[in-house]
């Protein structure tokens, strides 16, 4: 997909705007391992600003779009098409840049598989309208590809058995289901303090409760403490009410941190799959999703997931530092 550019001044540029007097240069993070975000997921900037877009790891873009329809591109919206990033880069990385020009809200979405459904948007001047665009876009159905939310058809229930720290591991087994609309899914509670509590797949080890721009009330199971040797052990249940990958994790402290995740509907062939929800728990060590930095560290998958190639033909890639895309 590739944006009409022709009414665009593409240019390479040095980060150098000492020539603007009194504009500000805010500098935004796209990604990183294991992060499906923009950091910080909004801002406020007056006309001449630039605004720095610092592609890490992975391979997003940086797309405008609309409140309304926050995962389309919005016509003549600006888009730096796909910047792949190897996940064994130490940088530096790609930019581009986007000078303000209003002070109306500019909205930006990521146009990579679902990533924008996961809430991986971001706003220019959003004034109160931030978490609605944000609603909107987790709320919004994938376009274009097929595959993600092919969801199993509804079919007789059936109800999926889970034991929750099996020999005293720090997991649930199976890790992850593929359940129908209308089944089951009963967690068995083994030896020791677990829970059963719902996330999401951006923030995995907090409580969707506290994360939801909807106002979405996670199930919890609360603690369940099982002594050794118990001979009655307690289960809990959820019922599927929908296709949505449903994203959980023990919130026994440490255990998230540790990979005690688990997943109902994952779309495994797509970006949001099982592997990369465990890893981003690890990878945040149990922290919130929203309050850490792009950290560096442990990536979030092997470096093998990327494909090596030519992104979007036609772009000119930035990788040094000093030189920018100047998106208008
Ligand atoms: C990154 O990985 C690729 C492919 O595995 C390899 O060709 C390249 O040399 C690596 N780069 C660095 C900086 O390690
Ligand atoms: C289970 O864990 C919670 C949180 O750490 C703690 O408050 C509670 O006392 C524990 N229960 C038992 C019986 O150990
Ligand atoms: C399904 O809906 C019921 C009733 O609204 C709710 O209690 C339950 O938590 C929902 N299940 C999931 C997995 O959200
Ligand atoms: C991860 O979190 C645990 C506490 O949950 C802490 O003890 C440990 O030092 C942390 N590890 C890293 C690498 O930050
Ligand atoms: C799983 O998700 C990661 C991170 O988004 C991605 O790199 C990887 O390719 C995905 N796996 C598959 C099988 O698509
Ligand atoms: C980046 O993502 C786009 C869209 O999914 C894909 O066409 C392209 O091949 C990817 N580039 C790399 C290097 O993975």
């Amino acid at each position: 997909m590739f944006p009409t550019f022709a009414t665009c001044l593409l240019a390479l540029v040095p980060l150098a705007f000492s020539p603007f007097t009194q504009a500000a240069t805010h500098d935004v993070t796209v990604g990183g391992p294991g992060v499906l975000a923009y950091k910080p997921e909004s801002i406020n900037a007056a006309v001449g600003d630039v605004v720095v877009f610092h592609f890490q790891q992975k391979n997003h873009t940086a797309t405008q779009s609309t409140l309304a329809n926050p995962c389309v591109k919005a016509d003549g919206g600006f888009d730096s098409g796909f910047v792949p990033v190897a996940a064994n880069s130490t940088g530096p990385f790609p930019v581009a840049q986007f000078k303000v020009t209003d002070t109306k809200p500019v909205w930006v979405f990521c146009g990579q598989g679902t990533h924008c459904q996961s809430g991986m948007v971001f706003a220019i001047n959003p004034g109160n309208n931030f978490a609605q665009f944000k609603n909107n876009a987790k709320s919004s159905t994938p376009g274009g590809t097929a595959s993600s939310g092919a969801a199993p058809p509804t079919s007789g229930a059936a109800t999926h058995q889970v034991t929750v720290g099996a020999n005293g591991e720090l997991a649930y087994d199976p890790p992850e289901v593929t359940a129908n609309v209308g089944d089951t899914i009963t967690f068995q509670f083994m030896a020791k303090n677990h829970t059963v509590t719902q996330s999401s797949f951006a923030d995995p080890c907090r409580s969707l409760t506290f994360t939801s721009t909807t106002g979405k009330v996670g199930f919890d199971s609360g603690f369940m403490a099982v002594a050794a040797g118990a001979t009655t052990l307690p289960t809990y249940s959820i019922t599927v009410n929908d296709t949505s990958p449903i994203w959980v994790y023990c919130k026994q402290t440490g255990h998230c941190g540790k990979g005690m995740v688990f997943a109902v509907n994952a779309v495994d062939s797509g970006p949001n799959n099982y592997t990369a929800f465990k890893a981003l728990a690890q990878q945040l060590n149990g922290t919130s999703g929203t309050s850490t930095g792009s950290a560096p560290g442990s990536t979030a998958t092997s470096s093998g997931a990327l494909r090596s190639g030519v992104g979007s033909g036609g772009f000119v890639l930035a990788v040094a530092s000093a030189v920018a895309w100047l998106l208008c």
